[in-house]
């Protein structure tokens, strides 16, 4: 590489954060080598198909084209001189993260001859890379740097989220490593958070934790306005105008969901529990989030009785809007709910397939046709087409129309003048 020239850049994982790390350093110039081990994934990127659902990737993976390439192959990614890994880390029956994929990533690597760093972009727990920095030197690879780069971004605006980051956290164990991998941020004009590998790999862990926290704290503030008579939405704005609060991730619904939280709240907790440290109050967080999704059925119960024979419609099944992602996502818990108590679930989702994870639901295209003859519907995901209902015609088409508004998107006055009994959550009832 001669001066000036962009590196190379090897990318193992082409999930969410790996294509969209492939296709943003691409756009930046770099050229990109996406290595997965999914045969018909590598097939759908090599044919322009992208794999799953995330605003502006198609347009950026077609744009830079020619600098991309996709490969089954390890060879093919590790000829770059910086290789990220971006593999998935679920959780494991234990809840620990399951990093069977980061070591098949560590132990493929061949006897590399030139200097290399590998950039750990998944998320690990605190002490990984010190093992993986280890198992490379044991292994005779002690000039293969190793450094923590966790992602922030999030699924539905991870395209911008990459290229406007908020901080880049860059955890090495030498100087020149981190230098290495800050300098392919530079384009950004960004806040780079140097650290060591620990600390960046706690950063990650850390923030995530924290949104959970504000979540779990405005549902239950939600909970105690419904037990009081205030509304969550208002309290949430006078809050988060205070500048030492913030607005943000003060919505109350019906809990988080989708391929991070979860796994990486209880990969916290256990780590912290391994470690001989009971974090008290991420495992409150963690059951508030869980009781939430439940109380949905508390809701729909006061209003039915009993779900047996009754059809409910829920409306949305990805864990947030603007992605097909239904890891872990509400709508699973609250079918499953459902199903135990007896009801029929309808479902309509614009982009998630809820074919095989909710096998006991009827799955329709069109949210009027979900809504056809039920007894109730759950606003799960705030898709902007359920803004742009009309909710007029809905009401007529169900048998009973009645609203639970798990996400409080709806304007409730409206909702009641369409003909709709509507709930949201921590909304006083009939007041608003
Ligand atoms: N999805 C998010 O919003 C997000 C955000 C920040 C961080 N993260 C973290 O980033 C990591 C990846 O997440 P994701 O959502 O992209 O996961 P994903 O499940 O969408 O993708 C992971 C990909 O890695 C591939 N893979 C498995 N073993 C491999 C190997 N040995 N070599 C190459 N590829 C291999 C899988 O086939 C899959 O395509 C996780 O640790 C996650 O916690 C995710």
């Amino acid at each position: 590489m001669s001066a000036g020239e962009k590196p190379k850049i090897g990318v193992f994982g082409a999930g969410w954060v790996g294509l969209v790390t492939g296709a943003c350093f691409a756009e930046l110039g770099h050229e990109v080598v996406v290595r997965d081990v999914l045969p018909e994934r590598i097939a759908a990127l090599e044919s322009g198909r992208v794999p799953l659902h995330e605003p502006e990737l198609p347009e950026l993976l077609e744009r830079n084209r020619e600098r991309l390439t996709f490969t089954l192959e390890v060879d093919d990614a590790v000829s770059a001189p910086i290789m990220f890994v971006c593999v998935g880390t679920p959780p494991t029956y234990s809840g620990d993260a399951d990093l069977s994929a980061v070591w098949t990533v560590v132990d493929q690597l061949p006897e590399l001859e030139e200097r290399a760093i590998l950039v750990m972009k998944s998320t690990v727990p605190v002490g990984t890379g010190e093992k993986v920095r280890a198992a490379l030197d044991a292994r005779g690879l002690a000039h293969v740097g190793y450094v923590s780069n966790p992602e922030f971004l999030s699924e539905g605006s991870a395209v911008r989220d990459f290229m406007h980051p908020d901080r880049v956290v860059v955890g090495a164990f030498t100087e020149a490593d981190g230098a290495a991998v800050t300098a392919l941020y530079e384009p950004l004009e960004t806040t780079v958070v140097q650290a060591d590998v620990a600390s960046a790999e706690m950063i990650k862990l850390a923030a995530n934790a924290f949104l959970m926290t504000r979540i779990s704290f405005i549902n239950e503030i939600a909970n105690v306005c419904e037990a009081t008579g205030a509304d969550v939405v208002k309290v949430a704005e006078g809050v988060g105008l205070d500048h030492r609060l913030g607005p943000h991730f003060l919505r109350a619904g019906i809990g988080w969901g989708g391929s991070c939280f979860p796994k990486d709240g209880v990969a916290l907790k256990q780590l912290a529990s391994n470690s001989g440290y009971h974090f008290q109050l991420l495992n409150a967080v963690i059951e508030v989030n869980e009781l939430q999704k439940r109380r949905v059925i508390q809701k729909l119960q006061r209003h039915l009785g009993s779900l047996r024979g009754k059809t409910v419609t829920l409306l949305g099944l990805a864990f947030k809007p603007n992605t097909d992602d239904i890891r872990e996502a509400p709508s699973l818990v609250l079918a499953g709910r459902l199903v135990a108590e007896g009801a029929e679930v309808r479902a309509w989702d614009p982009v998630a397939d809820g074919a095989v994870a909710l096998p006991r639901a009827k799955i329709c295209a069109d949210p009027l046709e979900a809504l056809e003859g039920a007894d109730a519907a759950v606003l799960v995901t705030e898709w902007h087409q359920l803004a742009e209902l009309d909710w007029r015609e809905a009401a007529k088409r169900m048998r009973n129309p009645l609203l639970i508004d798990g996400r409080n998107m709806l304007d409730p006055a409206e909702l009641r003048a369409s003909g709709f009994t509507y709930d949201g959550i921590g909304r006083a009832a009939g007041l608003v």
